[in-house]
């Protein structure tokens, strides 16, 4: 089978359209034929090795991907071969606390992902698509809905709540229909005064840019009576996260999940005198996964999805996603290679 497989080092020039063997399922495991595979920032991480730069390679790129089931292993009950599945983002977290054996079964990075024709997935790890949901549709899930679940749900988002999310790439945009089907309010920030208008079009009660607004933290102290919001979506990370703690309530919830916005300094002294609570966020559990979409098909939502592209342009769709040009996400359509 055809596959992007990252080897010999890090960086795009690492990064190869190969050949290589079509895995065979073990006895509790399920292989399937993607049909779509949808990027996230991580991908980026990885390839430049900054995720884990002790990472085992080669290794098969991507974390997300839906296809149909063409083969099982001898002890597998869940699925039979025809039926559309998503993988989960982690093979070994089926449900309860995340413990270092999930955490260290993650697609594309500890296991071969799902930029191939193939993968292999654990019977317990995989979701049946719900109908009326695309191959495209379902690979948004697995890793930026689930997180944007998980942080909301964690937080026990729900109605009256403020809800704060930065910018408008794949958590953000899952995080804003989440919360508004939640019933919450909903500030936005994004750096382009178009994709502020198009979150508002989404549901966005206010929007500002953090780019013309770099000190938007008061400005969403305005826009919560001064009190500060419930729950941030920090993916910014160190550099954002001492205006996150500027702009959250006392008492609120920062969910920890993501490092778009480089390095920065934090002032403990926030943290404990509005006595914040600090949630690290990693994607979610199967059950999670499953609580999710069933969420998804009650609310009918769809997810937002800037634009496909073949999965023979992947260092293209890398590109677009590490340019920022893309307003929720981005998605390889997984064509068969023949041979
Ligand atoms: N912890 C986890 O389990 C987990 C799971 C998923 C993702 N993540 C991490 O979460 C982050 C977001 O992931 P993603 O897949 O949603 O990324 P993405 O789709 O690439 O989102 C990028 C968008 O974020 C916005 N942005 C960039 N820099 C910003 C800044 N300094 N301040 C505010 N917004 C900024 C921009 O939106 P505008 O153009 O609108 O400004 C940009 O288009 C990444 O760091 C990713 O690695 C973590």
């Amino acid at each position: 089978m055809k596959a992007w497989v990252l080897q010999g080092g890090f960086g795009l020039s690492h990064l190869h359209w190969t050949d290589v063997p079509i895995p065979t399922p073990g006895p509790h495991q399920i292989l399937v034929r993607l049909h779509a595979a949808s990027l996230n920032y991580r991908d980026i991480l990885i390839v430049e090795g900054a995720y884990n730069p002790r990472l085992a390679l080669p290794r098969i790129l991507g974390s997300d991907g839906a296809g149909e089931v063409v083969a099982v292993g001898s002890q597998v009950q869940r699925f039979r071969p025809g039926e559309r599945v998503v993988g989960c983002f982690m093979q070994s977290w089926i449900d309860g606390p995340l413990t270092d054996e999930a955490a260290r079964s993650t697609l594309g990075a500890d296991r071969d992902g799902t930029f191939a024709e193939y993968v292999l997935l654990e019977q317990d790890a995989a979701l049946a698509i719900p109908p009326g949901y695309s191959f495209v549709q379902a690979a948004t899930w697995p890793c930026a809905a689930l997180t944007a679940w998980n942080a909301l749900v964690s937080a026990g988002c729900g109605p009256g709540q403020t809800v704060l999310l930065l910018g408008t790439g794949g958590v953000s945009l899952f995080g804003l229909q989440l919360a508004k089907a939640y019933k919450a309010r909903v500030l936005l920030l994004s750096g382009q005064e178009t994709k502020r208008q198009r979150a508002e079009a989404l549901g966005a009660d206010a929007t500002a840019n953090y780019r013309t607004l770099p000190e938007w933290d008061r400005w969403v102290r305005e826009q919560t009576g001064g009190r500060g919001a419930d729950l941030i979506l920090e993916v910014g990370g160190a550099g954002t996260l001492e205006r996150s703690l500027r702009a959250i309530r006392r008492g609120g919830t920062i969910a920890l999940i993501g490092v778009l916005a480089g390095r920065g300094t934090i002032d403990p002294m926030l943290i404990l005198m509005k006595a914040v609570r600090l949630q690290g966020i990693f994607v979610g559990s199967r059950r999670q996964l499953e609580e999710m979409s069933r969420f998804m098909v009650q609310h009918a939502l769809v997810p937002v999805i800037d634009r496909c592209y073949p999965w023979t342009e992947l260092p293209t769709a890398l590109e677009c996603l590490r340019k920022g040009e893309h307003f929720g996400k981005i998605v390889l359509e997984i064509i068969p290679q023949g041979g």
